[in-house]
């Protein structure tokens, strides 16, 4: 393999000696790629940043669902949380027990918070009349619900998930009706929990949430666990020398709150966070094949198989990933040039990578998209009447192991009836 530009998976040997250009013959592109050796490096990063003794990590499952994947991170010690049925379905698969597991659900349906009762999983709610319909179900029952701290932050507008003008949470403005709804169904209130957004370097309006958030928990006596929510943020531009959080800076003044706010609380108390895309982004590669280089006027486009249909984010948030190029062909070029890279969906929003700086590249060549372990399948679609990918893991020894088959065409007739 004549490697081109491949200094971010070099750094860290994400490929661990397998050729990607193999990897994509044999698998066939696109390809998500995970490595099992990150999952577990990013999982114990995680885990022991704060040295509170009672800190325990739900993974975000919905960051990345595949069962091989939360296998993983299971057996690395980390609970998960999960936002549906069928999050809560792939979590037992992978051998979390209920207990193991937080429901944080938003605007569900009986059937659906029955579904979760009787799956005995913990549950947060999050609106009165959510709570209201939980205290009918299952009254006498434990509940936790998400507040709305007042303060949000995330990488676009799209993932800011607390403060004003989101969907999100109760205001604390509404502990009262809270309070009367759990006396009213007999509630035990064990939890509070937050999630303020979605990828955050810069951790100020974190901490300022964790201090709203213990104003409204000193407001009730029976908390077991209060949860601070996931958003920590890894970099995107490596290239460019960006640092992901500070997780070291975090750890120490997080450990500083939780410790005063645990003796002045009285009691034991647990305190939980739920990181997806700290765990999830940087193990995995997204492989895809260059099918056709050309010009319109003076823009130049690279046409790939990476359709917004297999990677939503540069679509849906205008979101940045690190390009690699990997070239089996002889063709040597010193070149470097603005560049283009658009999959195969028909539209022309269809774009990976807008007027990149990219060694020359050519028809044939594989292209690694990095980062892409979180929320690159889990958004994957059909669009098109297009496929949705394989997933391969490259494990711990070395070996590669194909852990979910790409869509055969059958699957996108399977559920439809024709007249
Ligand atoms: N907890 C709750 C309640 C959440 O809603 C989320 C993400 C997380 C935890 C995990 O957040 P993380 O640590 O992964 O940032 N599709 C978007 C991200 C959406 C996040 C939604 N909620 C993206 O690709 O950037």
């Amino acid at each position: 393999m004549q490697k081109v530009y491949s200094k971010v998976t070099d750094s860290f040997n994400f490929f661990q000696g397998k050729n990607p250009i193999e990897l994509a013959e044999k698998y066939g592109t696109p390809l998500y790629v995970y490595n099992e050796r990150v999952i577990r490096q990013k999982c114990r990063e995680i885990k022991k940043f704060v040295k509170y003794p009672k800190f325990v990590v739900d993974y975000s499952s919905k960051a990345n669902t595949n069962i091989a994947f939360l296998q993983i991170v299971k057996s690395e010690g980390l609970e998960v949380d999960a936002v549906s049925p069928g999050e809560i379905l792939a979590a037992k698969k992978a051998g979390f027990k209920p207990d193991e597991i937080f429901y944080i659900s938003n605007n569900v349906s009986k059937d659906e918070m029955q579904y979760a009762i009787d799956a005995g999983v913990k549950i947060s709610v999050d609106s009165l009349e959510q709570l209201e319909q939980y205290g009918q179900f299952n009254p006498g029952g434990e509940i936790s619900v998400r507040f709305n701290p007042g303060v949000g932050a995330g990488h676009n507008i799209k993932v800011v998930t607390g403060g004003k003008k989101t969907k999100f949470g109760v205001n604390h403005e509404y502990v009262p009706q809270v309070k009367e709804i759990l006396k009213k169904y007999n509630l035990k209130l064990i939890g509070i929990n937050q999630h303020i957004g979605s990828l955050f370097i810069d951790d100020k309006a974190f901490v300022k949430s964790i201090g709203n958030l213990f104003d409204i928990a000193r407001q009730f006596d029976d908390l077991t666990f209060i949860d601070m929510g996931g958003g920590f943020g890894v970099s995107y531009k490596k290239e460019e020398g960006q640092m992901g959080i500070d997780l070291e800076k975090l750890g120490k003044v997080m450990d500083e709150e939780l410790s005063k706010f645990a003796k002045e609380y009285g009691k034991e108390i647990i305190f939980r966070i739920e990181p997806g895309r700290y765990v999830s982004a940087e193990a995995g590669v997204l492989l895809g094949t260059v099918h056709a280089v050309k010009y319109n006027g003076p823009d130049k486009f690279a046409g790939t198989d990476i359709g917004f249909n297999v990677l939503q984010r540069p679509v849906m948030y205008d979101s940045y990933h690190g390009i690699e190029i990997y070239r089996k062909s002889d063709v040597k070029s010193e070149k470097k040039e603005l560049i283009t890279v658009v999959g195969n969906v028909c539209e022309s929003g269809d774009m990976l990578a807008k007027e990149r700086m990219l060694p020359e590249i050519f028809k044939g060549d594989i292209i690694g998209v990095l980062d892409a372990g979180a929320y690159g399948y889990s958004m994957a679609s059909n669009y098109n009447n297009r496929l949705r990918p394989a997933e391969v893991l490259i494990r711990e020894n070395g070996d590669v192991v194909l852990i979910r088959e790409r869509d055969t065409l059958d699957d996108l007739l399977r559920h439809q009836i024709s007249l």
